[in-house]
């Protein structure tokens, strides 16, 4: 089943989807939490952030998977992806950075990178809560449009229309990378919950993720047949 909230502020869609997180952290030490970057869930990082300052909100147990990175950015490259975790949650809570995972886009064995990672999030037990954004094309994670749903983590070549939308990022669109390592589909909607953050200049093509025909050609519409997901909507941009 799933659930649509509509917000007035991103701030509301921040503090609403880690109220959800956090109950599920205390209700499970030991969770593990796929994650997700983009501007989207910045304000549920905060709060979750907040949360642990001023609340003890306990990370020490928790192991996290993020759902992409980039292939050919360094690490510490400042719009990596691990470089966005690290400042946005990881180094304000009492995580233990070991217990933090995103695919490696700089292996130079790809193909074993992904076939590692898409071991690894097997091997943890799969994902008990998953964090979506969404992207303007309706890709979630960087499983773009495509002719089929995909099976399993891989490398993928982003879309021109990702490459433009993730270019603000960058000083400009000749430095976004062209490949990024992805989990999959299949792994997404293995996650036992699913919450979905977005703000209002996504409202169109959530509306046809969410009730258009489901098709590999807008991926965020396999979440329909998904029995629990959750929506949250600011009305804000
Ligand atoms: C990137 C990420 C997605 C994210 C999307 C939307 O492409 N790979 O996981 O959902 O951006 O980002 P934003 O929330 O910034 O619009």
């Amino acid at each position: 089943m799933s659930e649509l909230i509509i917000v007035k502020t991103t701030e509301d869609m921040g503090r609403l989807g880690a109220e959800m997180i956090a109950s599920e952290v205390m209700g499970n030490p030991e969770i593990v939490l796929g994650l997700a970057t983009g501007s989207s869930p910045v304000s549920l990082y905060k709060e979750l952030v907040r949360m642990h300052k001023e609340e003890g909100l306990d990370f020490s147990g928790v192991r996290t998977v993020n759902l992409d990175e980039y292939v050919g950015l360094p690490t510490d490259h400042p719009q990596s992806y691990r470089s966005f975790m690290n400042e946005n949650l990881f180094d304000h809570i009492n995580i233990d950075p070991s217990n933090t995972h995103l695919p490696d886009g700089m292996a130079e064995d790809l193909d074993g990178e992904w076939a590692r990672y898409d071991r690894l999030v097997d091997e943890l037990g799969g994902i008990e809560i998953q964090v979506l954004g969404i992207g303007p094309n309706g890709h979630i994670g960087f499983n773009e449009p495509s002719e089929e749903f995909s099976k399993h983590t891989m490398v993928v070549p982003l879309t021109n229309e990702t490459i433009e939308a993730n270019a603000r990022f960058f000083s400009s669109a000749s430095e976004v990378p062209r490949e990024a390592i992805t989990l999959d589909i299949r792994h997404i909607m293995q996650a036992k919950k699913i919450l979905l953050v977005a703000t209002k200049k996504k409202k169109e093509i959530l509306k046809k993720a969410l009730e258009g025909r489901i098709s590999s050609q807008v991926p965020a519409s396999v979440l329909q047949l998904h029995r629990d997901v959750t929506v949250i909507f600011s009305e804000e941009e």
